[in-house]
């Protein structure tokens, strides 16, 4: 979602105590620290933390930028694009994008054409929905005939109100009908695709016939409340008396897949769609402003009791949780997890730690929140599914403390440990759940610029956090691992596992990049100086680690460096480490979400959100109309797919 919301909640944030010369402490300890490891790549690492002060170009892997550039040029192929702005999407020469899924277009037989100016609830539930964020795809025995075939999962992370419905931008207002129609726009989409032979083009596909298929919405999806909240008071409402039981899910931005076959739906920014004020002295009220709750982007409250506080001051805590869906079963009851915690989160990839348990990586995007992880109770059966279908109820979630000298201290949120006690109003591991953030806050974690993907890479027991944005943040408020004020182009911090023990609670940790335009002293950045004009970027989102363990990094927010949203590849490895190379661009207004590879390294998918958005524009004016191009049809939010013109590995 555009960063433009992102109001910081953080209380701890408000009156800085650090001075200057405590930074200054900081950074000379952690360099000093560093520098007694003798790896070049952290030495030089350390070296930029040294200054908030502006500074251009630097390599972060020691080596010279020709021999940076000679080792990325064998690990990444493909000729750059330039970076840019126009109404269309850029592709490297020799590569071919084909549309999987528009919004509008069918999952089942019987769904309705596409009819923007005739909207309706039950055409949508029916048909794609809005705003495609995360992208799963789990793979299914190939076709008879040798075709592949997989399920894909992706999330619709919300509705863009005024560039979905004619006439709002003439003054007519927003109706009920409207409001149900986004409802069911929301959620995700379980679709079965399968790849034409390559001889027919080898062009995914839809199969709108798969009986796999699946439509989860906000408004009509019956969902369970599993884990330690479940039925705690602070969850009933008048419609849910038991506190075990809720009506769909809301901003579904990133997520994850599990090796059990699950899809994992990360709840976000679900403060957006509550309206009103709850009754004065009501216990939730604190609870509420630390979520920013009531946001009043949409007007479901208006028409529907339980997204106006008012009424429903509960409902909110139904929501901002991680919702684990079984694909292979369309019947099945999705299950709202409350172990892994209640907060704004963006995503929840996961890997198995090498005694089997399962850690899921969390951010909380917010300015000044948090990242986490979840590390399962019980260790994944690779040969018993069902036992693995409620590993995520019991478990142990972490918030971080990155400390100066290269340490990352994971936290444990467990009721009764340290402040997590009745002192301060924590009765149960509910509470604590409830009000993760609280939590959080008083154990001290580090307040981060946005937290989005977190992306571990199971062969080497890195984990990458991509850190997005945060012009709120001034000088007084920098740290070690958020280093600039005014911090509008985020970094890339690499988590280093001990061991690959994804399940270690102390950890370390290193910048990748600080992203911003290494050739401008004044954006602070920090890049492997083999990258090219078109190779740094600026807010990154969403990562994926492709089949030969290459990390892929897409954008949101990267206007404010002058050029629309794309893909990049970005070298983590070697010389050619903190290297960025421009692959996708996107057409204007939109962001690039959910990259996600086919196990042969063939396809990328990607999800293009919110194409034609920007100020000022509207169903009427959109700032493109990709990717139908037809002057009576609004932007559409789609997944496109992405392979070499010679079917080779991308
Ligand atoms: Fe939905 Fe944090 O992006
Ligand atoms: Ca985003
Ligand atoms: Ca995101
Ligand atoms: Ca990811």
């Amino acid at each position: 979602m555009s960063a433009s919301e992102n109001i910081p909640s953080n209380p701890c944030i408000a009156g800085g105590t650090r001075t200057i010369s405590d930074i200054i402490d900081e950074r000379l300890s952690r360099r000093r620290f560093l520098a007694g490891l003798g790896a070049a790549a952290a030495v030089s690492g350390c070296a930029k933390d040294e200054a908030a002060l502006p500074q251009g170009a630097e390599i972060t892997g020691g080596a010279a930028p020709e021999e940076g550039a000679a080792g990325l040029m064998e690990e990444f192929s493909f000729r750059e694009i330039t970076r840019g702005a126009d109404e269309h999407h850029h592709i490297p020469e020799d590569y071919q994008l084909d549309l999987v899924l528009r919004w509008g277009d069918a999952v089942f037989p019987d769904a309705p054409a596409f009819d923007p100016y005739n909207q309706t609830e039950a055409a949508q539930l029916r048909q794609f929905g809005y705003n495609n964020d995360f992208i799963g795809f789990h793979p299914l025995e190939p076709t008879a005939d040798g075709r592949l075939r997989g399920l894909l999962c992706v999330n619709h992370e919300y509705t863009s109100t005024r560039l979905m419905f004619p006439g709002l931008s003439q003054g007519r207002v927003v109706t009920k009908s409207d409001c149900e129609v986004e409802m069911a726009a929301h959620g995700g989409t379980i679709i079965e695709i399968a790849q034409d032979s390559e001889a027919d083009g080898g062009m995914w596909r839809p199969v709108v016939t798969s009986a796999y298929n699946r439509r989860i919405t906000a408004g009509t999806t019956v969902m369970a409340l599993t884990g330690p909240a479940a039925g705690s008071e602070r969850m009933m409402t008048k419609d849910d008396p038991t506190g075990r039981e809720v009506i769909g899910t809301l901003n579904n931005c990133a997520g994850g897949m599990t090796p059990w076959g699950t899809y994992l739906m990360a709840e976000e920014n679900f403060n957006s769609n509550f309206l009103g004020t709850v009754p004065q002295g009501h216990p939730e009220t604190e609870n509420h402003k630390r979520y920013g709750v009531p946001g009043a982007r949409y007007q479901w409250g208006r028409y529907f009791e339980r997204f106006d506080i008012a009424k429903t001051p509960n409902e909110p805590n139904r929501f901002g949780w991680v919702v684990e869906v079984d694909i292979l079963d369309p019947s099945s009851t999705p299950k709202k997890r409350t172990a892994m915690g209640r907060f704004k989160h963006e995503g929840a990839e996961n890997v198995v730690a090498p005694d089997g348990r399962v850690v899921v990586y969390m951010g909380d995007d917010q300015r000044f929140d948090y990242v986490y992880k979840f590390v399962t109770a019980r260790a994944f059966d690779a040969e018993n599914r069902a036992a693995n279908m409620d590993l995520f109820d019991e478990g142990t979630l972490y918030v971080a403390r990155f400390d100066a000298d290269g340490q990352v201290a994971w936290m444990p949120l467990t009721f009764g440990e340290g402040p997590l006690t009745a002192q301060n109003g924590f009765h149960s591991q509910a509470d604590v759940m409830i009000e993760t953030r609280r939590a959080a806050d008083l154990l001290g974690a580090t307040p981060m610029d946005r937290p989005e993907d977190v992306e571990p890479d199971p062969a080497t027991g890195r984990v990458y956090v991509m850190l997005t944005n945060n012009h709120k943040r001034t000088a007084d408020q920098v740290d070690a691992a958020n280093p600039r004020a005014h911090n509008i182009f985020g970094q890339i911090i690499e988590i280093i596992e001990p061991d690959g023990d994804f399940t270690a609670t102390t950890s370390r940790w290193e910048f990748v990049v600080k992203c911003g335009d290494p050739a401008d002293g004044a954006h602070g950045a920090m890049w492997n100086s083999a990258t090219s004009e078109n190779g740094w970027f600026g807010s990154p989102d969403n990562g994926a680690i492709d089949p030969k363990g290459r990390l892929w990094v897409s954008t949101d927010g990267n206007e404010k460096t002058g050029a629309n949203d794309g893909l990049w590849a970005l070298a983590t490895k070697g010389a050619a480490r903190g290297t960025g190379r421009a692959f996708f661009r996107a057409p204007n207004g939109a962001e690039v979400c959910g990259p996600r590879f086919t196990p042969d390294g063939k396809t990328l998918f990607l999800a293009v959100q919110h194409p034609g958005d920007g100020m000022g524009t509207s169903f009427e004016k959109p700032s493109t109309r990709w990717p139908d191009f037809d002057s009576k049809t609004p932007p559409r939010p789609s997944v496109v797919a992405i392979r070499r013109a010679d079917d080779d590995e991308i």
